[in-house]
């Protein structure tokens, strides 16, 4: 559960950290998750300021993660970009992003864009795939809003992956001859990886692909009045999907391998979204 007090303090003073650093708000936020750390080379006029600097956010230790922001534009687009993200398998809390997300939507962020890395549970979607989210599926049947006051509590999770952004990034996707697939993500807990059966299960449940985070923050982020979005990328097949054994490091390597094209086209999405009013 939050202090949303202290909480409160902290959100504060990271909003004038980021105020002074960087001036008014970029709609867009970023969160990049294993795999898209290429797109911080995309950004232009890049300042970054690490997160210790930041009260409200996280630092979480993965491997692989950087914890800072990076904030410029992309082509005519200012964004934030988040490296680094707290995970509910590292303290069993799953309330790591809130201050964080709640500082960003304080200081003026309209969208979050979230992006992971995910195991594919179809096929179609061989390792390297893209996938938009089109909806996510709470396995573990954990919220970050356990605690909170008020009505506000009661988030309406329809739409929560936004719509009209996700028909305007697929046809992104069409223009640049990409495929990108959209589907459902299923948040299991971690970290350890699932098991063959977990995973049938989820298939039957309507999953499309499995990995240990974004959805705390997307409620999290609905909760604030965030719009979302999410990218996965898959990384490899799900348990019991593929004769190869699942590992950090097999998750990392196919990630470094197809992070570019990742990274590149959520370039390109992000620049899109200066003809858009978020
Ligand atoms: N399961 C859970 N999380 C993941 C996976 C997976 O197969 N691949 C990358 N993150």
């Amino acid at each position: 559960m939050i202090d949303n007090k202290t909480l409160d303090v902290a959100i504060a003073a990271s909003v004038d950290k980021l105020q002074s650093l960087f001036g008014a708000a970029p709609e867009v936020a970023v969160v990049l998750g294993s795999g898209w750390a290429g797109a911080v080379s995309h950004v232009q006029d890049a300042k970054a300021l690490p997160y210790t600097e930041l009260p409200a956010f996280p630092q979480p230790k993965v491997e692989g993660h950087v914890n800072e922001v990076v904030c410029g534009r992309i082509g005519g687009q200012r964004v934030i970009m988040l490296r680094g993200r707290a995970h509910t398998y590292e303290s069993g809390e799953c309330t790591g992003m809130a201050g964080a997300l709640r500082t960003l939507k304080r200081w003026g962020v309209k969208l979050l864009l979230q992006t992971n890395a995910s195991g594919s549970l179809r096929s179609h979607m061989p390792p390297g795939s893209l996938m938009l989210i089109a909806d996510h599926i709470n396995a573990p049947q954990r919220s970050p809003l356990v605690g909170e006051p008020g009505s506000q509590r009661f988030v309406d999770m329809v739409g929560a992956y936004d719509p009209e952004l996700r028909q305007h990034a697929l046809a992104l996707a069409k223009r640049e001859n990409l495929m990108l697939g959209e589907g459902v993500y299923c948040w299991a807990l971690g970290p350890q990886f699932e098991t063959p059966a977990e995973i049938r299960m989820f298939a039957a449940w309507g999953a499309d692909a499995v990995g240990m985070s974004t959805v705390p923050e997307t409620i999290l982020a609905r909760h604030a009045g965030l719009k979302v979005m999410g990218l996965a990328l898959m990384t490899n097949m799900a348990a019991g999907l593929s004769a190869e054994a699942l590992t950090h490091d097999l998750t990392l390597k196919q990630a470094q391998m197809s992070g570019e094209r990742a990274a590149a086209f959520l370039a390109a999405l992000v620049a899109s979204f200066a003809e858009l009013t978020l």
